[in-house]
Order: structure tokens, then sequence, then C-alpha cells
């Protein structure tokens, strides 16, 4: 690394920008000084940062020019309005809102897989960090991808609360409390109970019957795999699960790709874990594998009974980790490595 950076956490009081921090702290990255920054509702609260209690501060009064580096995580109004400030500063923003991820001069990035377009950064010094169900997929698919050419993807999500943020959690927690004490559940959050329930929505229904976040798998698999022909066909699903996204996911290559083949070749992926024994257990899940882990776990590969160059794939991540938090860490440590230079 170069030396040392003053890096700022915008939503540290969220369930992204807490991990943000806990990780910044579990992988040593060479933090001069911590800006946890939010909203006058949690101004004055304290974090802690490698045993220093640090009090968070406002964004709207905060000055950019202080830091080398930004992780935003507080939704995608907030970057909107202070990414650019952010950027104009100085400060190389990594966002993990969806606001600026399909703009072209604003690179996407999953390190495992397109770290060479990191280099982009300096048109607008905002880098965008893509959707938790994307990553995870492309972390498993883009090196089956190279070896065999994948033409379309088949996949539905089971996603965690956790991807909502903090709100979520108590709301799972509290309609599970009541339903399980017999007293009536009132939806919040989302439209419907989440407690022991599936709801087929994810963010906003769009013009073509797909969810936004549906549609975000598309733009940003294509994006990041730089690939614009790979046929995206997805189903995004919130299930009553804490931490860890599940992805049930079926691709057709242009070149058959068999199963001990597909094996191997995600033996020696970057950043995966095969767990993929045909027995009771011997596959990955959110809560018990993923939840708490850096890697992005991958059982159930068959072959597709239907389809001659058709393979099934089971892919779970810890959403709030290598789906947001983490994969930013890795994008700021490729910066302090090269790109950066460190504080004055
Ligand atoms: P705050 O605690 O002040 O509301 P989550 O995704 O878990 O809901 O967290 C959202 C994060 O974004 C929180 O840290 C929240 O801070 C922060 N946030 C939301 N709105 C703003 C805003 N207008 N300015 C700064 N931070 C914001």
């Amino acid at each position: 690394m170069n030396g040392l950076f003053d890096v700022a956490v915008v939503g540290a009081t969220g369930a992204v920008g807490k991990e943000m921090i806990s990780i910044l702290q579990e992988r040593d990255f060479p933090v001069r000084d911590i800006y946890p920054l939010a909203s006058p509702r949690s101004a004055g609260s304290e974090i802690e940062f490698r045993g220093k209690t640090r009090t968070v501060t406002r964004l709207d009064e905060f000055d950019f020019s202080k830091t080398q580096i930004a992780l935003f995580s507080a939704g995608g109004s907030v970057s909107a309005e202070y990414a650019p400030k952010a950027g104009k500063a100085g400060c190389v923003v990594i966002d993990n809102s969806s606001h600026f991820r399909y703009e072209p001069d604003i690179p996407l990035v999953v390190p495992e897989v397109n770290a060479y377009t990191l280099d982009l950064h300096t048109k607008r010094n905002i880098i965008a960090n893509p959707n938790c169900s994307t990553i995870q997929m492309v972390v498993a698919l883009y090196p089956l991808h190279v070896a065999a050419g994948i033409e379309r993807i088949n996949v539905a999500t089971y996603q965690s609360v956790s991807g909502t943020g903090g709100k979520a959690i108590d709301a799972l927690e509290r309609q599970t409390a009541d339903l399980m004490n017999g007293r009536p559940v009132e939806p919040s959050v989302y439209p419907k109970q989440i407690a022991f329930n599936a709801l087929p929505h994810i963010d906003v229904f769009m013009d073509n019957g797909y969810t936004k976040e549906e549609m975000k798998m598309v733009w940003e698999t294509r994006k990041i795999m730089g690939d614009d022909s790979i046929l995206v066909n997805p189903t995004a699903v919130r299930i009553p699960v804490f931490y860890g996204h599940s992805e049930a996911v079926h691709i057709e290559t242009a070149k058959k790709l068999g199963v001990d083949e597909a094996r191997e070749i995600l033996r020696a992926a970057p950043g995966v874990v095969v767990m993929d024994e045909r027995e009771d257990g011997g596959y990955p899940t959110a809560a018990i594998e993923s939840a708490g882990s850096d890697e992005v776990f991958v059982g159930r590969i068959r072959e597709d009974i239907t389809h001659p160059k058709g393979l099934n794939l089971w892919i779970v991540s810890d959403n709030l980790r290598k789906g947001a938090a983490l994969n930013s860490v890795q994008i700021a440590e490729i910066l302090a490595k090269t790109h950066l230079s460190a504080a004055a």
C-alpha cells in the first residue's frame, strides 16, 4: 500500500456502513483517520474503530477534501447529491447505491472480474459497487463464461432482509415474535408480511413487468462481464432470512461444460468455495455457511436434463459482505495499492 489514507464512511450507522467499518478493521486497511457520517438523526452517536471511539457527524456539514476515499451506503438520493461533491473535492467515492451504476463513464467493479475498468474512475472520481445479487452471481459465473461462453442465465434469488437495511432486520424480528406469540402482524417495510413468507418483489416494478432488482441483474451482469449479448432472465424473491442471499442459477453455454470441468474451474476461481457433495447437507446455505464469510459458495452443480448445454448451480454469499461492504473495501484496497496517493 502507498501509506495511510483518510476514509469517510457515509451511512456509517446503517447495516452496510457498520459492516464497512468492521471490514476496514479486519483487513487492516491503511486508515489514518476515519470519518463516520450519517444524517442529523444519528449525528453524535458513537462507533468503535481500532479500540477508539469515534463520533458520527453530519454528512451535510462534512468537507470531503479532508479524505482521499469515501465509502457510500446511504441510499441513491444521498449518493446523487453528495458523491459528485466528494468527487469534485478530490475524494474517490466507492458508491454502494444504484444511482451511478449504468453511466458509461462510471466503472462498475467486482475485483475478481473487471478490476481493469478501475482506471476509468478518474473521470468523475466515482466507482459504483454493484448490486448484491449480481456480485455473487458474476464471481461464480465469470470463470465459467471465460471457459465456455455463457449465452443465457435463468436465475431465481432468495434474498435476505438485511439487503433492505436495518429497519427490515427489525421488522422480521418483530413479525416473527408477534406470530410466535399469537399477536396479529402489522406488515412494515415490505407491503406484505415477511415472516414465514416469500415475496416475489424487490425494488420497484418496471414497465416490462420485471422489478428493478431483476433488471439490475440484467444490466449489471452485462456491464461487469463486458458482454452485452448475455441474456439474463431473473426473478428476485425476498425471504425471511437475516443474512446471506441464495440463488438458483441455470446457465446455457456456447460450448458444453460438464460438471467435473465446471467444478474444477470453480475450485480454482478467486473468491469461490465449492461445496458440492451429493448427500444430506452437502451444499452451502445462507445462514450457516455464508453469513459472516467472505466467499461465494457454490453447490448443487449438475447438468440440466432439459438442455444439451445447460448447467445448474446454487450460489450463496453474505450480501452485506461480498455483496456490499467487502466488495467496496476490496476496490479501495486496489486503489490504495495502485491508483491513489496517501494522505499528506
Ligand atoms: P441515520 O442513522 O442517520 O438514519 P440502512 O440501510 O441500514 O437503513 O442505513 C442507512 C444509512 O444511511 C444510515 O447510516 C443512515 O443514517 C444513512 N442516511 C440515510 N439518509 C441519510 C441522509 N440524508 N444523510 C446522511 N445519511 C443518511
